[in-house]
């Protein structure tokens, strides 16, 4: 009896020593498979395009729309908002709009708004809601009046359901440089169905009286998607424009008056902080330069947003912000740390999928990782890999005139998975309740080339068991740009 309890004793010890070496392993894979690409591409110089430019071309005719750009115009993707300037006069609001090409059976009345930013005089901003649309239909519409007329479309998104496939285009920073011009065409060519916008749109703040001719150039500069796609918007730092010594004391004056949410659907006390529903997926929108510590409206109000959130419905769970909160690049560094510290571990709480945010201008991919246990007098001070935590990524590489943010901090940190400092945007395709295709698209010689290609486990439905399965599964593809996180 006593030779077989010591028997096993010493089994006992052999399997711990066994799995001991086994996790550690792990953790020095984990650790060699951090990746920073030496790759560093600048195409073109970091300079906007001439206002004369053709990619800011004013269409013709009298008070002719411009600018146009949609958006989701409520909870669950069943309403747009049309937005569009005229410059001449005011104009018509009404939207003409309809199933059928050329037949334009339906309307709905817009409101008018402008404003002046120091000495810059706006057009006349229209916004108009359509409502009551049915799901994954195209629908065409109509704005403006006689021979200055415009036609457009856009396609409903399909209803709110688990499995339903959907691909959202993530750009940031866009600006407009030719750098800016190649990210937007590789966009053009992505097949993604709307683009969650993650803050820092004209950079109309860098001319002097942050000239909002610049806010109306980049309006036209976007128009080939954002009129037929709606953009998911969120605010950066450039959107802020707070300029006392111009007189203008009103923050994100320009922005606000030029692209619309649809807050109030979400139960939200501004445009700067709200969250839909589109297809699998729910989007919460926050806003890195509002208040969001304890007890202010920003904070309550995603305290109930998560809350609402139902997995059964909408599996995937993606938060966008302008200011990463994990970014190893000098750039910016740090500056998510306090919005950090007070809602990661919600993120964690909520499971939530994915956080996109902008603001340094390369790209990078975390680990599931999380930095919740340290409390000021104890407790790991780190991250550490967390399962039930976020992917973070910075795709804040769309182009504009700051140029690149080359310098990552050195050594690589062992929660930075990859990190490239060079212009690009990415794609996230849901295939279903469990999984999801993402891919980062640098800008190389004229083309998107995919560099970081992800397959992402949802972090509610996909079980341990499934994502064993899917990995064997995705693993079989034989395509080793596949790198799999769990
Ligand atoms: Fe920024």
């Amino acid at each position: 009896m006593k030779y077989m309890s010591k028997v096993s004793g010493l089994w006992s010890l052999y399997f711990q020593f066994l799995f001991l070496t086994l996790i550690l392993l792990c953790s020095l894979n984990s650790v060699l498979s951090r990746k920073t690409s030496s790759f560093a591409r600048s195409e073109y110089p970091s300079v906007d395009i001439p206002l004369d430019n053709e990619v800011f071309a004013v269409p013709k005719g009298y008070n002719a729309p411009q600018q146009v750009h949609i958006t989701q115009g409520d909870y669950d993707g069943k309403a747009v908002i049309i937005s569009w300037v005229t410059t001449e006069q005011p104009g018509s609001s009404k939207v003409f709009y309809g199933d059928v090409e050329g037949t334009y059976d339906r309307s709905a009345e817009g409101k008018t708004t402008n404003y002046t930013y120091y000495k810059y005089q706006s057009g006349y901003i229209h916004h108009c809601v359509i409502d009551g649309l049915e799901y994954e239909k195209k629908y065409y519409y109509k704005i403006g009046t006689g021979d200055s007329a415009r036609e457009f479309w856009f396609q409903t998104p399909p209803k709110i359901d688990p499995d339903t496939p959907y691909i959202f285009g993530i750009i940031g920073d866009l600006g407009q440089t030719y750098n800016s011009l190649s990210t937007f065409e590789h966009y053009l060519q992505s097949g993604a169905q709307s683009v969650l916008y993650l803050g820092d749109l004209s950079y109309a703040d860098r001319y002097e009286h942050f000239d909002g001719v610049r806010w109306d150039s980049w309006g036209r500069f976007i128009e080939r998607s954002a009129a037929y796609q709606p953009w998911i918007w969120s605010a950066g730092n450039h959107e802020i424009e707070y300029a006392p010594h111009l007189g203008e004391f009103i923050t994100f004056k320009q922005f606000l008056h030029r692209y619309q949410r649809p807050h109030i659907a979400s139960k939200s006390s501004s445009p700067l902080w709200y969250a839909i529903r589109r297809a699998s997926a729910h989007i919460i929108v926050l806003s890195s330069y509002s208040p969001f510590v304890k007890y202010t409206p920003q904070w309550l109000w995603l305290y109930n947003e998560l809350k609402r959130v139902d997995r059964e419905k909408t599996p995937w769970l993606i938060i966008i912000m302008h200011a990463p909160i994990y970014n190893s690049n000098e750039a910016h560094y740090m500056e998510g740390e306090s919005i950090r510290a007070v809602f990661e571990s919600w993120f964690v709480h909520y499971k939530v999928d994915l956080v996109f945010a902008g603001h340094v201008h390369a790209y990078e991919r975390s680990y599931r990782i999380s930095n919740i246990k340290y409390n000021v007098t104890s407790g790991a001070r780190y991250p550490l890999p967390d399962k039930s935590a976020p992917v973070y990524i910075t795709v804040g590489d769309g182009g504009n005139q700051e140029g690149l943010a080359g310098r990552f901090l050195d050594p690589q940190p062992d929660y930075s998975a990859f990190r490239e400092a060079s212009y690009g945007h990415s794609t996230l395709e849901l295939k279903n309740r469990t999984h999801a295709l993402y891919r980062w698209n640098r800008n190389d010689d004229g083309n998107p080339v995919t560099v970081d290609h992800v397959v992402f486990y949802n972090q509610y439905w996909a079980s341990n068991r499934r994502r064993r399965r899917l990995k064997k599964y995705h693993s079989s593809l034989n395509d080793m740009s596949y790198i799999v996180t769990y």
